[in-house]
């Protein structure tokens, strides 16, 4: 009986063992859970190369240049100061009507603050690389044979 016991405790220590040392592979590579990140290298924004064509008709436009210097916070927004409706800014779009209505559909004289925080909605580009593969690609012509 003893030996049975020892056994049996000696298998349970070995399987703890070794669960603990295979490692999850995440995105971040085979890193230990509870270690810290190690910092993502300095992005290259797509910067000044003029308006990106949209892919479908109610796609906020992408933003066409850096942005990692403008602030927005409670105390201002420093998109507003190119974008707003009375800027003087050559050559920046102005923002239309419809960041100007409320979600009743009323007109406002002000920015509706719920197109205040710019950045949830007008993303910025960088030619980073994909995560993982299009997984959507279509079939080849032999694939499909
Ligand atoms: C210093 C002035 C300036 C500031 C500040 C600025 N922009 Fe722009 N923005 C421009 C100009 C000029 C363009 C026109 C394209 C170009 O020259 O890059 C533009 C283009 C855009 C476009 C594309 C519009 C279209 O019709 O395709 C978006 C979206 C945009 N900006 C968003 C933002 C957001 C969001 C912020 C704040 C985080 C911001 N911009 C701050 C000057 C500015
Ligand atoms: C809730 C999403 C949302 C937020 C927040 C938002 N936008 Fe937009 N924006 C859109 C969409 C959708 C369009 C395209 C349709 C339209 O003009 O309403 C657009 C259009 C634009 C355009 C192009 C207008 C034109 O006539 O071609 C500019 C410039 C712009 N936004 C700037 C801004 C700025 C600057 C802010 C922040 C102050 C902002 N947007 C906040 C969704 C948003």
């Amino acid at each position: 009986m003893k030996t049975t016991l020892c056994l049996l405790l000696c298998l349970i220590m070995v399987s703890v063992a070794w669960a603990s040392e295979s490692t999850v592979n995440s995105l971040r590579g085979a890193v230990a859970l509870d270690a810290p990140s190690v910092p993502t290298s300095p992005k290259e924004w797509q910067d000044g190369e003029g308006k990106i064509m949209k892919n479908y008709v109610q796609q906020p436009p992408l933003v066409p240049h850096d942005i990692s210097d403008f602030t927005i916070n409670r105390d201002g927004n420093t998109c507003l100061s190119c974008h707003n409706w009375n800027s003087e800014m050559p050559g920046a779009t102005k923002i239309g009507i419809s960041h100007f209505k409320n979600r009743d559909g009323k007109s406002l004289a002000e920015i509706s603050p719920r197109r205040y925080f710019c950045n949830q909605c007008h993303v910025m580009q960088s030619n980073a690389p994909s995560l993982i593969k299009n997984a959507f690609k279509p079939l080849s012509q032999e694939e499909i044979r």
